[in-house]
């Protein structure tokens, strides 16, 4: 549910996600509040009560478009700096559900009124966006690879490591002395047993380096 459909496409149609559409895997849309404004200008927010800086949008207008798209089994969510922090496991329990209607607001916030229409109020960050829109895709994406058959085995494989709470192994590939720097020897050893060793240490090592606090939290 977006002011500015036209940014959803470039992102959710090309690569993966583009991809996992033909495949059947998932489908979307996008569903503009201005298509259900009253007002002859396609007006979809008025100045504050009690006056300040900035527009707000109106209740109705965004209650009509998430009635258009809504059936039952349907999580609304509402993107907003206010709402509770994104991350894996989140992406994991939104790709269980049958259909989201992510919700992007803008100006200075939304009548406050709508907020019951909401199952659910997301952040993808203590930081502000100008709106809702990358915040939206952000999900999309991070759900949409979550989704049975999206990601091909080794890319599934690949990805595991955030699920396991450490960061990936550090992955090399041609040529073999890239600017003097070289190849860890152990990679071209052949011995899986050694390699499956060296990279359970090397991701360890790589998430003490960079994000102590994932060792801590899955300590
Ligand atoms: N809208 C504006 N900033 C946002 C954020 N950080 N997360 C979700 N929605 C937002």
């Amino acid at each position: 549910m977006t002011l500015f459909p036209d940014m959803l496409a470039p992102v959710m149609n090309a690569s993966i996600l583009g991809r996992a559409q033909k495949a059947g895997l998932l489908s979307w849309g996008a569903v503009n509040p201005r298509d259900f404004s009253e007002d002859k200008h396609r007006k979809v927010d008025d100045r504050p009560f009690g006056g300040g800086p900035g527009m707000v949008m109106m209740a109705e207008p965004l209650a009509e478009a998430i009635d258009s798209v809504k059936k039952r089994g349907s999580r609304v969510i509402f993107l907003s700096p206010q709402g509770e922090r994104f991350d894996d496991a989140k992406a994991s329990s939104l790709a269980k559900k049958k259909h989201l209607v992510l919700v992007c607001g803008h100006y200075e916030g939304v009548d406050e009124r709508i907020m019951t229409s909401f199952d659910e109020e997301v952040s993808i960050g203590d930081y502000v966006l100008t709106g809702g829109e990358l915040p939206a895709l952000v999900v999309a994406d991070a759900v949409a690879r979550k989704l049975p058959g999206v990601l091909k085995k080794e890319e599934a494989a690949a990805a595991e490591s955030f699920a396991t709470g450490l960061l990936d192994f550090p992955q090399y590939t041609r040529p073999r002395v890239w600017r003097g720097r070289e190849v860890p020897e152990v990679l071209f050893s052949g011995d899986h047993g050694r390699i499956a060793e060296w990279r359970r240490r090397a991701a360890r090592s790589a998430t003490r380096r960079k994000r102590p606090d994932l060792l801590e939290r899955a300590n």
